[in-house]
């Protein structure tokens, strides 16, 4: 099959071939840092698998050989880089990944990957299919592609892509993104992760909650509050403010659903939102159900609108014993200027304060980053 589009690494690029499997693992584990209409992805079935495990995972024994041939020796595409003898066919190191899409569009069906590993070759092959409810895939057969990494001397390389039948490619830039896409957005960063090729001691955020819970919360909060954008009062852009406040909460209820099942605790975790600015997140987490208030140095209009439920206080927050929130479960603050270094002070001063010693404090500092 023939290259169809490749970007050159920078000169005398010093992270491969490592940084390559490292700039893999980010497309397959966090396809949605590229692709906006993806939540992310379930990652399952890891493992070597070889020839026969292929055709029985995609259920091709016997019903077309012709077609399991030719994938065979598209996922045999590129001679092996290593010098050691290889093995014709196996073993791939493999995952399975299924798409979250921030928007349902496919129904009961899922639309799966099948990711193979072929280190010796330093390629990486992706094998689209879809399950319906029955267990039963079929083989997006037109989607199929592989990224290389090639190198012409040990200063000199380059990404391509491969695709095992581009003319009949199907694209909906959600589980199946355009084929140009693929060239013009993902090689590039691809390239520029592998030459990075940083590796973070931080778990990422949202490897905190199940995805899948978290799309699916998402999409009824938007719904339910997407009437605020209509009467936003605020010279604010409403857009951003109520979507990005819909999934700060919709990131705090499923993570307090978690914590409260995790706990055997019942009762619905209490906030303050410190420097709450318009309130918003105030609203939602009040009317979701969890007890809390708002401060904010400087009162907004659209806090009239909210109604009493929604408690919100015009007040200037100090770092002193006036503002320890005995009782409260979680201090929030997003984006709140000077009051964001002294919040883990606030919460060591108010456990202190609680148990009346001092004591080793577990303090985890959530930073959200949602799209
Ligand atoms: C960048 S805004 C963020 C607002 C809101 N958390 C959000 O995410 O939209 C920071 C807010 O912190 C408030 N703030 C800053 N210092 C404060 C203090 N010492 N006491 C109370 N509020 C404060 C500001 O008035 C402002 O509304």
């Amino acid at each position: 099959m023939p290259r169809l589009f490749d970007t050159k690494f920078p000169a005398g690029c010093r992270t491969l071939p490592d940084g390559f499997w490292s700039a893999v693992d980010v497309w397959v584990k966090k396809p949605h840092v590229v692709n906006k209409r993806l939540c992310g992805v379930r990652e399952t079935d890891g493992g070597d698998v070889g020839r026969e495990d292929l055709r029985l995972l995609l259920l091709l024994d016997g019903e077309d050989d012709g077609l399991f041939e030719s994938v065979m020796s598209f996922l045999r595409g590129a001679p092996p880089a290593q010098t050691h003898e290889h093995e014709q066919d196996e073993p791939w190191a493999s995952c399975v990944r299924t798409f979250i899409p921030k928007v349902n569009c496919y129904g009961a069906m899922l639309q799966k990957e099948l990711v193979l590993k072929d280190s010796d070759r330093q390629q990486v092959t992706f094998l689209p299919f879809e399950e319906d409810s029955e267990g039963k895939v079929s083989l997006k057969r037109g989607n199929l592609y592989q990224i290389r990494l090639c190198s012409q001397s040990c200063e000199e390389w380059t990404l391509e892509l491969h695709a095992f039948a581009s003319d009949a490619w199907f694209s909906d830039g959600v589980a199946y993104p355009w084929l140009p896409w693929l060239a013009s957005d993902l090689l590039p960063k691809l390239a520029r992760w592998a030459s990075e090729c940083r590796s973070s001691e931080f778990r990422s955020t949202l490897s905190l909650l199940p995805v899948e819970k978290y799309s699916l919360v998402y999409q009824q909060l938007k719904e339910k509050y997407k009437a605020m954008v209509k009467v936003w009062p605020e010279v604010t852009d409403p857009e951003k403010f109520v979507f990005e406040d819909v999934a700060i909460a919709t990131y705090l209820l499923v993570l307090w659903a978690e914590e409260r099942a995790e706990r055997n605790l019942t009762a619905p975790q209490s906030f303050v939102d410190l420097g709450c600015g318009n309130g918003l997140l105030v609203h939602i987490l009040t009317n979701e159900g969890h007890p809390g208030r708002g401060i904010d140095v400087r009162r907004r209009r659209i806090w009239e609108t909210y109604g009493p439920q929604t408690r919100l206080e015009e007040k200037a927050i100090t770092p002193s014993d006036s503002f320890l929130f005995p009782g409260t479960d979680w201090l929030i603050g997003n984006h709140s200027d000077e009051l964001t270094p002294w919040i883990p002070v606030m919460a060591a001063r108010r456990v202190v304060a609680e148990h009346n010693h001092t004591r080793r404090l577990e303090c985890q500092l959530i930073s959200l980053s949602l799209g």
